[in-house]
């Protein structure tokens, strides 16, 4: 790192990407595409085994793919060994070299590549004052907190002014207000260096957060690569609408073609709990049975007196059958026709209802979204 100069950041390319780990008969990572401009912030999100760590280390160069390409730059790195390829790498657990300072652990990788030790101390310091540690280099690592220790992997990784930064779950091990600090931190630095960065997580707050493109992984495939918006507003699974955010799922009958209403696809529905109504749908879908998207926090929820049902606002009886407070928010759970449904209601609301309640439900057809029927998967 030249002092503050951003490294070159590269387009990362991957086609086909497949790896079954020796007498394997599943792929941990099945045919994986994925185009990433330089610059991008991208997040893997997935839950714990879908292939999210193995991608990773396979663009790293840490493990051999079993078939598939990796392209930087339009350079085909597939088999080019760890060292040759000018990537950043912070693993999970950090792996930092215990027995050395923090200046070393962070100068090691110029070490390794030959670079002068004026050269050397230079950078390693420019590295250091990049995540605001730049007083502690004499230190040694295990005399640091966790906070700090993954700061300090963060500076041995920027170091070697990567085309490529890949984080695994950096902030897995920290406690929620610094790994609040750190999703910041994180977010500044790559912002600051523009650099490739891709961020492996279980978190969906995290991944929406700092990400400008989230690939959501299930079972060793990627099932939607796009925006936070995109992955939250537009899911194009079942599993995608349940792991981004919460989300009440119900089975509704699509019963006209798409019309547009303010430029999006909407569609009429009927359904035995939700009676007729109308949603926001994907460009094409046809008539049938199909998933209808709710995010508790859009549904409003009243004192049960005249249903409020009109093109504009959708609404249905309910009855409040548990409730707990979280501070910001009320949850509940609410039996609608012998189903349950989920609403979170701000605690700011003049009226918030008791368990045994019955009450109204509310909300807005352009707030639902009825999930693409082809792309359904088994949750
Ligand atoms: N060395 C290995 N040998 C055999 N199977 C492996 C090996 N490493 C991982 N796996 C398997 O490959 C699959 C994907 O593992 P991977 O570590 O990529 O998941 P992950 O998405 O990173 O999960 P986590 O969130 O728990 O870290 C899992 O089923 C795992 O058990
Ligand atoms: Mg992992």
């Amino acid at each position: 790192m030249t002092d503050r100069q951003a490294p070159k950041s590269g387009a990362l390319q991957v086609e086909n990407l497949r790896k079954t780990y020796g007498s394997e008969t599943a792929p941990a990572v099945a045919d994986l595409s994925l185009r990433v401009d330089p610059g991008d912030f991208v997040a893997f999100l997935g839950p714990s085994g879908c292939g999210k760590t193995t991608t990773l280390r396979m663009i790293a160069g840490l493990l051999e793919p079993t078939s598939g390409r990796i392209q930087v730059n339009d350079n085909d790195i597939t088999h080019v060994p760890v060292h040759k390829r000018q990537m950043g790498m912070v693993f999970q657990s950090y792996a930092l070299f215990p027995h050395m300072t923090v200046a070393q652990n962070v100068g090691f990788g110029l070490e390794m590549r030959n670079v002068d030790k004026s050269e050397r101390n230079r950078r390693i310091q420019t590295a250091l004052d990049m995540v605001e540690l730049g007083h502690l280099g004499k230190r040694k690592v295990q005399a640091l907190s966790g906070g700090q220790q993954q700061r300090i992997a963060l500076a041995r990784a920027l170091v070697v002014e990567p085309t490529l930064l890949l984080l695994d779950e950096p902030l897995s091990n920290l406690d929620a207000k610094l790994r609040d600090t750190m999703r910041t931190e994180i977010k500044r630095i790559q912002e600051e260096l523009k650099i490739t960065t891709l961020f492996v997580t279980h978190d969906q707050d995290e991944a929406l957060y700092m990400a400008d493109r989230i690939a959501i992984m299930y079972n060793g495939v990627v099932e939607q690569f796009g925006t936070p918006y995109q992955v939250y507003e537009r899911p194009e699974s079942e599993f995608v609408a349940s792991f981004v955010g919460r989300a009440n799922l119900l089975e509704v009958e699509v019963t006209s073609s798409a019309s547009t209403v303010n430029g999006e696809s909407t569609y009429e529905y009927s359904s035995p709990l939700l009676g007729k109504g109308t949603s926001v749908g994907p460009s094409e879908l046809k008539p049938g049975t199909t998933k209808l998207l709710m995010r508790p926090h859009r549904l409003t929820i009243g004192p049960d007196e005249s249903l409020n049902d009109s093109p504009d606002v959708h609404s249905v009886r309910g009855l409040v059958k548990l409730r707990g407070y979280t501070g910001d928010m009320l949850m509940l759970e609410l039996e609608v026709g012998g189903e349950t449904l989920t609403a979170e209601v701000p605690t700011t609301e003049t009226w918030l209802p008791q368990v045994g309640d019955a009450v109204n439900v509310t909300w807005r057809p352009e707030q639902t979204y009825l999930i693409p029927r082809s792309e359904v998967s088994s949750v």
